[in-house]
Protein backbone atom coordinates (compact mmCIF):
# COMPACT_ATOMS: atom_id res chain seq x y z
CA UNK A 1 0.00 0.00 0.00
CA UNK A 2 1.19 3.32 -0.82
CA UNK A 3 2.52 5.09 2.39
CA UNK A 4 -0.15 7.39 3.89
CA UNK A 5 -2.82 6.06 2.24
CA UNK A 6 -4.49 4.80 4.88
CA UNK A 7 -4.67 7.88 6.90
CA UNK A 8 -5.53 10.32 3.69
CA UNK A 9 -8.34 8.33 2.99
CA UNK A 10 -9.98 8.40 6.70
CA UNK A 11 -8.94 12.20 6.31
CA UNK A 12 -11.22 12.65 3.31
CA UNK A 13 -14.22 10.33 4.28
CA UNK A 14 -13.98 13.28 7.52
CA UNK A 15 -14.52 15.81 5.35
CA UNK A 16 -16.91 14.44 3.33
CA UNK A 17 -19.06 13.62 6.42
CA UNK A 18 -18.33 17.41 7.61
CA UNK A 19 -19.16 18.69 4.13
CA UNK A 20 -21.96 16.85 2.77
CA UNK A 21 -23.48 15.83 6.52
CA UNK A 22 -23.05 18.86 8.64
CA UNK A 23 -21.02 16.77 10.86
CA UNK A 24 -18.25 18.86 13.52
CA UNK A 25 -15.03 17.00 14.53
CA UNK A 26 -16.64 16.82 17.47
CA UNK A 27 -19.08 14.74 16.51
CA UNK A 28 -19.20 11.37 18.47
CA UNK A 29 -18.70 8.90 15.31
CA UNK A 30 -16.03 10.92 14.21
CA UNK A 31 -14.85 11.44 17.00
CA UNK A 32 -14.43 7.81 17.66
CA UNK A 33 -12.77 7.25 14.30
CA UNK A 34 -10.08 9.87 14.97
CA UNK A 35 -9.04 8.09 18.55
CA UNK A 36 -8.69 4.58 16.51
CA UNK A 37 -5.93 6.57 14.71
CA UNK A 38 -2.08 5.83 16.09
CA UNK A 39 -0.94 8.78 17.71
CA UNK A 40 1.46 10.30 15.29
CA UNK A 41 -1.81 9.70 12.81
CA UNK A 42 -3.67 11.74 14.65
CA UNK A 43 -1.91 15.20 14.83
CA UNK A 44 -1.64 14.65 11.29
CA UNK A 45 -5.08 13.80 10.78
CA UNK A 46 -6.26 17.49 12.55
CA UNK A 47 -3.48 19.65 10.90
CA UNK A 48 -4.85 18.52 7.43
CA UNK A 49 -8.27 18.30 8.26
CA UNK A 50 -8.36 21.53 10.27
CA UNK A 51 -6.37 22.90 7.77
CA UNK A 52 -8.55 22.07 4.50
CA UNK A 53 -11.24 23.63 6.07
CA UNK A 54 -9.44 26.82 6.55
CA UNK A 55 -8.24 27.39 2.86
CA UNK A 56 -10.98 25.39 0.94
CA UNK A 57 -12.17 28.76 0.20
CA UNK A 58 -8.87 29.56 -1.57
CA UNK A 59 -8.13 26.12 -2.62
CA UNK A 60 -11.44 26.16 -4.66
CA UNK A 61 -10.03 29.51 -6.14
CA UNK A 62 -7.12 27.64 -7.70
CA UNK A 63 -9.10 24.61 -8.80
CA UNK A 64 -11.20 27.16 -11.17
CA UNK A 65 -8.06 28.00 -12.43
CA UNK A 66 -7.32 24.30 -13.42
CA UNK A 67 -10.55 22.53 -13.97
CA UNK A 68 -13.10 24.09 -16.22
CA UNK A 69 -15.29 20.48 -15.79
CA UNK A 70 -17.81 20.56 -13.33
CA UNK A 71 -17.12 18.47 -10.11
CA UNK A 72 -18.74 15.85 -7.83
CA UNK A 73 -18.26 16.64 -4.30
CA UNK A 74 -16.20 13.79 -3.88
CA UNK A 75 -13.84 14.97 -6.11
CA UNK A 76 -13.98 18.70 -4.68
CA UNK A 77 -13.11 17.04 -1.20
CA UNK A 78 -10.14 15.43 -2.86
CA UNK A 79 -8.89 18.27 -4.54
CA UNK A 80 -9.48 20.47 -1.65
CA UNK A 81 -7.23 18.43 1.07
CA UNK A 82 -4.43 17.37 -1.56
CA UNK A 83 -3.75 21.43 -2.73
CA UNK A 84 -4.32 22.26 1.03
CA UNK A 85 -1.17 19.30 1.69
CA UNK A 86 1.09 20.93 -1.22
CA UNK A 87 0.28 24.91 -1.77
CA UNK A 88 -0.53 26.01 2.21
CA UNK A 89 1.20 22.83 4.16
CA UNK A 90 4.01 22.04 1.96
CA UNK A 91 4.15 18.59 2.36
CA UNK A 92 5.92 16.21 -0.14
CA UNK A 93 3.84 16.60 -3.34
CA UNK A 94 4.84 13.16 -4.67
CA UNK A 95 3.44 11.47 -1.63
CA UNK A 96 0.33 13.72 -1.87
CA UNK A 97 -0.26 12.79 -5.50
CA UNK A 98 0.12 9.61 -5.18
CA UNK A 99 -1.88 9.17 -2.39
CA UNK A 100 -4.85 11.22 -4.06
CA UNK A 101 -4.54 9.10 -7.33
CA UNK A 102 -5.41 6.06 -4.74
CA UNK A 103 -8.61 7.58 -3.43
CA UNK A 104 -9.70 8.74 -6.68
CA UNK A 105 -9.31 5.09 -7.87
CA UNK A 106 -11.08 3.63 -5.07
CA UNK A 107 -13.63 6.07 -5.22
CA UNK A 108 -14.50 5.40 -8.70
CA UNK A 109 -13.72 9.37 -9.72
CA UNK A 110 -11.04 10.30 -12.40
CA UNK A 111 -7.50 9.46 -11.28
CA UNK A 112 -6.14 11.03 -14.40
CA UNK A 113 -7.76 14.27 -14.12
CA UNK A 114 -6.68 14.45 -9.89
CA UNK A 115 -2.70 13.48 -11.22
CA UNK A 116 -2.87 15.66 -14.20
CA UNK A 117 -4.24 18.80 -12.23
CA UNK A 118 -2.15 18.32 -9.14
CA UNK A 119 0.98 18.10 -11.04
CA UNK A 120 0.06 21.58 -13.04
CA UNK A 121 -0.87 23.01 -9.03
CA UNK A 122 2.60 21.92 -7.70
CA UNK A 123 4.32 23.53 -9.89
CA UNK A 124 2.86 26.86 -9.72
CA UNK A 125 2.76 26.52 -5.83
CA UNK A 126 4.75 29.26 -4.62
CA UNK A 127 2.74 31.97 -6.58
CA UNK A 128 -1.10 30.42 -5.55
CA UNK A 129 0.43 30.70 -2.19
CA UNK A 130 -0.78 34.05 -2.82
CA UNK A 131 -4.25 33.67 -3.06
CA UNK A 132 -6.58 36.16 -2.02
CA UNK A 133 -10.41 35.81 -0.78
CA UNK A 134 -12.77 38.24 -1.39
CA UNK A 135 -16.23 38.72 0.28
CA UNK A 136 -18.25 37.42 -2.80
CA UNK A 137 -16.80 34.04 -2.76
CA UNK A 138 -17.96 33.17 0.62
CA UNK A 139 -21.04 31.39 0.50
CA UNK A 140 -24.11 33.27 0.20
CA UNK A 141 -25.96 32.36 3.45
CA UNK A 142 -22.89 34.60 5.11
CA UNK A 143 -22.37 37.06 2.36
CA UNK A 144 -26.30 37.99 3.77
CA UNK A 145 -25.81 37.52 7.29
CA UNK A 146 -22.49 40.17 7.53
CA UNK A 147 -24.18 42.73 5.07
CA UNK A 148 -23.93 45.47 7.94
CA UNK A 149 -20.16 44.92 8.74
CA UNK A 150 -18.02 47.62 7.55
CA UNK A 151 -16.02 47.74 5.06
CA UNK A 152 -12.66 47.62 7.71
CA UNK A 153 -14.39 44.78 9.49
CA UNK A 154 -15.15 42.43 6.21
CA UNK A 155 -11.20 43.26 5.42
CA UNK A 156 -10.51 42.29 8.93
CA UNK A 157 -12.48 39.37 8.39
CA UNK A 158 -10.79 38.46 5.45
CA UNK A 159 -7.10 39.22 7.02
CA UNK A 160 -7.82 36.19 10.02
CA UNK A 161 -10.59 33.90 9.59
CA UNK A 162 -8.38 31.09 7.86
CA UNK A 163 -5.32 31.92 10.72
CA UNK A 164 -4.85 29.27 13.59
CA UNK A 165 -6.09 30.06 16.62
CA UNK A 166 -3.85 31.00 19.72
CA UNK A 167 -4.46 29.61 22.96
CA UNK A 168 -5.59 32.30 25.59
CA UNK A 169 -6.07 29.92 29.05
CA UNK A 170 -7.35 31.84 32.60
CA UNK A 171 -6.19 31.14 36.35
CA UNK A 172 -8.29 30.15 39.05
CA UNK A 173 -6.61 33.03 40.80
CA UNK A 174 -3.05 35.47 40.99
CA UNK A 175 -1.42 33.39 43.15
CA UNK A 176 -1.45 30.39 40.65
CA UNK A 177 -0.66 32.46 37.84
CA UNK A 178 2.45 34.00 39.85
CA UNK A 179 2.99 30.10 40.06
CA UNK A 180 2.69 28.72 36.52
CA UNK A 181 5.92 27.17 34.84
CA UNK A 182 5.43 28.78 31.98
CA UNK A 183 5.85 32.22 29.28
CA UNK A 184 2.81 34.20 28.89
CA UNK A 185 1.48 36.97 27.18
CA UNK A 186 -0.85 38.66 30.09
CA UNK A 187 -4.17 39.83 29.22
CA UNK A 188 -5.09 40.36 32.78
CA UNK A 189 -4.11 39.62 36.59
CA UNK A 190 -5.39 36.12 35.77
CA UNK A 191 -5.06 35.07 32.04
CA UNK A 192 -2.68 35.13 29.30
CA UNK A 193 -1.86 33.94 25.55
CA UNK A 194 0.30 30.60 25.49
CA UNK A 195 3.83 30.92 24.28
CA UNK A 196 3.99 27.32 23.68
CA UNK A 197 1.04 25.65 22.44
CA UNK A 198 2.43 22.15 22.59
CA UNK A 199 1.18 19.49 25.03
CA UNK A 200 -0.78 21.31 26.76
CA UNK A 201 -3.21 18.64 29.14
CA UNK A 202 0.59 17.30 30.61
CA UNK A 203 1.54 20.51 31.84
CA UNK A 204 1.74 20.19 35.79
CA UNK A 205 -0.49 22.90 36.48
CA UNK A 206 -3.04 22.08 34.05
CA UNK A 207 -3.34 18.39 35.53
CA UNK A 208 -3.54 20.06 38.94
CA UNK A 209 -6.27 22.16 37.90
CA UNK A 210 -4.79 25.50 38.64
CA UNK A 211 -6.65 26.81 35.14
CA UNK A 212 -8.46 25.97 32.23
CA UNK A 213 -8.56 27.51 28.43
CA UNK A 214 -10.80 30.08 27.61
CA UNK A 215 -11.01 32.48 24.37
CA UNK A 216 -9.95 36.19 26.03
CA UNK A 217 -13.17 37.35 24.01
CA UNK A 218 -15.11 34.65 25.75
CA UNK A 219 -13.24 35.85 29.39
CA UNK A 220 -13.67 39.31 29.42
CA UNK A 221 -17.53 40.04 29.97
CA UNK A 222 -17.82 37.86 33.31
CA UNK A 223 -14.13 39.21 34.77
CA UNK A 224 -15.39 43.00 33.91
CA UNK A 225 -18.94 41.71 35.38
CA UNK A 226 -18.02 43.63 38.91
CA UNK A 227 -20.92 41.85 41.58
CA UNK A 228 -20.71 41.87 45.68
CA UNK A 229 -21.01 38.53 47.22
CA UNK A 230 -24.60 36.81 48.13
CA UNK A 231 -26.09 36.74 44.70
CA UNK A 232 -27.39 33.75 43.24
CA UNK A 233 -25.94 32.89 39.75
CA UNK A 234 -27.78 30.95 37.57
CA UNK A 235 -25.87 29.64 34.58
CA UNK A 236 -28.41 28.38 32.00
CA UNK A 237 -25.99 26.85 28.94
CA UNK A 238 -23.21 26.44 30.84
CA UNK A 239 -21.25 22.98 29.32
CA UNK A 240 -18.17 22.57 28.82
CA UNK A 241 -17.64 25.11 31.53
CA UNK A 242 -15.47 28.14 31.04
CA UNK A 243 -17.99 30.95 32.36
CA UNK A 244 -18.74 28.65 35.34
CA UNK A 245 -15.08 28.26 36.07
CA UNK A 246 -15.17 32.08 36.18
CA UNK A 247 -17.74 31.88 38.23
CA UNK A 248 -17.02 29.68 40.77
CA UNK A 249 -13.70 31.14 41.11
CA UNK A 250 -14.84 34.19 42.57
CA UNK A 251 -16.68 31.82 45.27
CA UNK A 252 -20.07 33.10 43.90
CA UNK A 253 -22.98 30.48 44.94
CA UNK A 254 -24.46 29.08 41.01
CA UNK A 255 -26.55 27.26 39.54
CA UNK A 256 -24.88 25.49 35.99
CA UNK A 257 -27.61 23.79 33.60
CA UNK A 258 -27.36 22.76 30.07
CA UNK A 259 -30.06 20.89 28.02
CA UNK A 260 -27.03 18.46 26.32
CA UNK A 261 -26.04 15.21 28.62
CA UNK A 262 -22.60 14.52 27.27
CA UNK A 263 -21.70 18.31 27.36
CA UNK A 264 -22.57 18.24 31.29
CA UNK A 265 -20.35 14.97 31.47
CA UNK A 266 -17.39 17.06 29.88
CA UNK A 267 -18.35 19.68 32.50
CA UNK A 268 -18.11 17.62 35.35
CA UNK A 269 -15.00 16.02 34.44
CA UNK A 270 -13.67 19.69 33.72
CA UNK A 271 -14.83 20.44 37.43
CA UNK A 272 -13.31 17.66 38.99
CA UNK A 273 -10.31 18.48 37.52
CA UNK A 274 -10.76 22.15 38.56
CA UNK A 275 -11.68 21.23 42.28
CA UNK A 276 -14.22 22.85 41.97
CA UNK A 277 -18.05 22.05 42.44
CA UNK A 278 -21.67 23.46 42.27
CA UNK A 279 -25.24 22.15 41.69
CA UNK A 280 -25.67 20.75 38.52
CA UNK A 281 -29.20 21.12 36.24
CA UNK A 282 -29.65 19.03 33.08
CA UNK A 283 -32.77 20.66 31.69
CA UNK A 284 -33.94 22.73 28.66
CA UNK A 285 -33.52 26.48 30.14
CA UNK A 286 -37.27 27.48 28.18
CA UNK A 287 -38.75 25.29 29.98
CA UNK A 288 -37.52 26.26 33.76
CA UNK A 289 -40.08 26.18 36.48
CA UNK A 290 -40.42 29.63 37.15
CA UNK A 291 -40.60 29.35 41.08
CA UNK A 292 -36.40 29.97 41.84
CA UNK A 293 -35.73 33.15 41.17
CA UNK A 294 -31.58 34.33 40.39
CA UNK A 295 -29.67 37.81 41.07
CA UNK A 296 -27.24 37.26 37.81
CA UNK A 297 -28.77 34.69 34.93
CA UNK A 298 -25.86 33.76 32.11
CA UNK A 299 -26.76 33.31 28.59
CA UNK A 300 -24.04 31.90 26.52
CA UNK A 301 -26.55 31.15 23.83
CA UNK A 302 -26.69 28.84 21.31
CA UNK A 303 -25.32 30.32 17.59
CA UNK A 304 -24.30 30.11 14.61
CA UNK A 305 -20.82 30.39 16.40
CA UNK A 306 -19.31 32.48 13.15
CA UNK A 307 -17.13 34.33 15.98
CA UNK A 308 -14.91 30.80 16.53
CA UNK A 309 -14.39 30.38 12.99
CA UNK A 310 -10.52 29.68 13.26
CA UNK A 311 -11.50 26.88 16.15
CA UNK A 312 -14.18 25.47 13.81
CA UNK A 313 -13.49 26.11 10.50
CA UNK A 314 -16.76 23.51 9.98
CA UNK A 315 -18.91 26.44 10.20
CA UNK A 316 -17.85 27.70 6.49
CA UNK A 317 -17.09 24.69 4.65
CA UNK A 318 -20.05 22.77 5.08
CA UNK A 319 -22.17 22.55 2.40
CA UNK A 320 -25.41 24.25 4.17
CA UNK A 321 -25.31 26.91 6.79
CA UNK A 322 -26.82 27.01 10.42
CA UNK A 323 -30.45 27.12 10.94
CA UNK A 324 -31.19 31.09 11.99
CA UNK A 325 -34.69 30.86 12.04
CA UNK A 326 -34.14 28.34 15.02
CA UNK A 327 -31.16 29.87 16.86
CA UNK A 328 -33.01 32.77 16.46
CA UNK A 329 -36.06 32.34 17.81
CA UNK A 330 -33.99 29.70 20.91
CA UNK A 331 -31.97 32.60 21.57
CA UNK A 332 -35.66 34.81 22.12
CA UNK A 333 -36.76 32.36 24.15
CA UNK A 334 -34.13 32.17 26.61
CA UNK A 335 -34.06 35.91 26.74
CA UNK A 336 -37.53 35.53 27.78
CA UNK A 337 -37.38 33.02 30.60
CA UNK A 338 -34.77 35.27 31.48
CA UNK A 339 -36.52 38.06 32.41
CA UNK A 340 -39.34 36.07 34.63
CA UNK A 341 -36.71 34.28 36.99
CA UNK A 342 -34.29 37.62 37.82
CA UNK A 343 -35.24 39.00 40.79
CA UNK A 344 -35.58 43.07 40.64
CA UNK A 345 -31.74 45.00 40.33
CA UNK A 346 -30.82 41.41 38.83
CA UNK A 347 -28.73 41.21 35.15
CA UNK A 348 -28.84 39.17 32.45
CA UNK A 349 -25.61 38.91 30.71
CA UNK A 350 -26.33 37.73 27.13
CA UNK A 351 -23.76 36.46 25.28
CA UNK A 352 -23.04 34.51 21.82
CA UNK A 353 -19.81 33.74 20.05
CA UNK A 354 -21.25 35.52 16.77
CA UNK A 355 -20.46 38.78 15.63
CA UNK A 356 -23.83 39.04 13.50
CA UNK A 357 -26.25 41.89 13.45
CA UNK A 358 -28.91 39.04 13.61
CA UNK A 359 -27.79 36.91 16.87
CA UNK A 360 -26.02 40.13 18.89
CA UNK A 361 -27.05 43.95 18.78
CA UNK A 362 -30.64 43.11 16.85
CA UNK A 363 -31.90 40.45 19.92
CA UNK A 364 -31.09 42.98 22.77
CA UNK A 365 -32.88 45.55 21.05
CA UNK A 366 -35.98 43.76 20.12
CA UNK A 367 -35.74 42.51 24.14
CA UNK A 368 -35.47 45.99 24.93
CA UNK A 369 -38.42 46.94 23.23
CA UNK A 370 -40.10 44.37 24.73
CA UNK A 371 -39.45 44.70 27.87
CA UNK A 372 -39.24 48.39 29.40
CA UNK A 373 -38.32 47.14 33.20
CA UNK A 374 -35.03 46.36 32.00
CA UNK A 375 -31.60 48.61 30.52
CA UNK A 376 -28.38 47.87 28.99
CA UNK A 377 -26.30 48.66 31.79
CA UNK A 378 -22.85 49.86 31.58
CA UNK A 379 -19.83 47.70 29.88
CA UNK A 380 -17.34 49.59 31.82
CA UNK A 381 -13.57 47.56 31.77
CA UNK A 382 -12.29 46.94 35.66
CA UNK A 383 -8.61 46.96 34.44
CA UNK A 384 -8.55 49.99 32.81
CA UNK A 385 -6.96 48.35 30.01
CA UNK A 386 -6.38 50.95 26.41
CA UNK A 387 -5.72 47.89 23.96
CA UNK A 388 -9.35 46.78 24.95
CA UNK A 389 -11.19 49.94 24.51
CA UNK A 390 -11.83 48.85 21.13
CA UNK A 391 -13.56 45.88 21.68
CA UNK A 392 -16.84 47.83 23.19
CA UNK A 393 -19.59 49.36 21.14
CA UNK A 394 -22.39 51.13 22.48
CA UNK A 395 -22.49 49.79 25.96
CA UNK A 396 -21.97 46.22 24.77
CA UNK A 397 -18.88 43.97 24.15
CA UNK A 398 -18.68 43.14 20.32
CA UNK A 399 -15.26 41.87 18.35
CA UNK A 400 -14.80 39.91 15.69
CA UNK A 401 -12.28 37.65 14.66
CA UNK A 402 -9.43 39.74 15.69
CA UNK A 403 -5.63 40.74 17.06
CA UNK A 404 -4.81 41.88 20.57
CA UNK A 405 -1.02 41.92 21.54
CA UNK A 406 -0.69 40.43 18.59
CA UNK A 407 -2.57 37.34 19.60
CA UNK A 408 -5.88 36.15 18.16
CA UNK A 409 -9.13 36.28 19.44
CA UNK A 410 -12.62 35.24 18.68
CA UNK A 411 -15.61 37.27 17.42
CA UNK A 412 -18.20 37.43 20.32
CA UNK A 413 -20.60 39.68 22.32
CA UNK A 414 -21.64 40.59 25.14
CA UNK A 415 -24.51 42.54 26.98
CA UNK A 416 -25.88 43.28 30.62
CA UNK A 417 -29.30 43.74 31.21
CA UNK A 418 -30.36 45.12 34.32
CA UNK A 419 -33.67 44.90 35.54
CA UNK A 420 -34.90 47.82 36.70
CA UNK A 421 -38.54 47.37 37.93
C1 LIG B 1 -22.21 28.36 23.59
S1 LIG B 1 -22.48 26.88 24.40
C2 LIG B 1 -22.18 27.30 26.08
C3 LIG B 1 -20.71 27.42 26.41
C4 LIG B 1 -20.46 27.53 27.91
N1 LIG B 1 -21.18 28.63 28.51
C5 LIG B 1 -19.00 27.71 28.24
O1 LIG B 1 -18.55 28.81 28.59
O2 LIG B 1 -18.25 26.73 28.14
C6 LIG B 1 -24.23 26.76 24.39
C7 LIG B 1 -24.78 25.64 25.24
O3 LIG B 1 -26.21 25.77 25.27
C8 LIG B 1 -26.75 24.48 25.45
N2 LIG B 1 -28.19 24.53 25.14
C9 LIG B 1 -28.78 24.55 23.93
N3 LIG B 1 -30.12 24.64 24.05
C10 LIG B 1 -30.38 24.69 25.37
C11 LIG B 1 -31.58 24.77 26.15
N4 LIG B 1 -32.77 24.83 25.56
N5 LIG B 1 -31.48 24.79 27.50
C12 LIG B 1 -30.26 24.71 28.10
N6 LIG B 1 -29.10 24.62 27.43
C13 LIG B 1 -29.16 24.62 26.09
C14 LIG B 1 -25.91 23.61 24.54
O4 LIG B 1 -25.97 22.26 24.92
C15 LIG B 1 -24.51 24.23 24.71
O5 LIG B 1 -23.77 23.51 25.66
Amino acid sequence: MVKGLKIRFEIHNILFSVYKFNKTLNNSSIKKKINKQKTEDISFLYNVTLNSMRFHLHCIKIIKKYIKKKLRDQEKILLISAITQIVFLDFKEYAVINCSVEIAKKLRLYPGLINASLKKIAKNKNDLKEIKINFSDFQSWFQKKTYSLSYFEKKQFLNYFYKEPDIHIVFKNEDKLSKFEDNLIRTSKISGFLLNKKDIQNKKSFINGDWWVQDFSSFLPLHNFQEKNNKKFLDACAAPGGKSFQILSKKHDVVLNDINKTRIKTLKDNLKRLQLSARILNRDFTKFDDKEKYDIIIIDAPCSAVGTIRKNPEILFKKNGPNFNELISLQENMLGKASTLLNKNGYIIYMVCSFLKIETVDQVDKFLKTNSNFLKADFKLVENEDNYLKLIKNNCMITMPNMILNCNIDGYFASYLKKIK
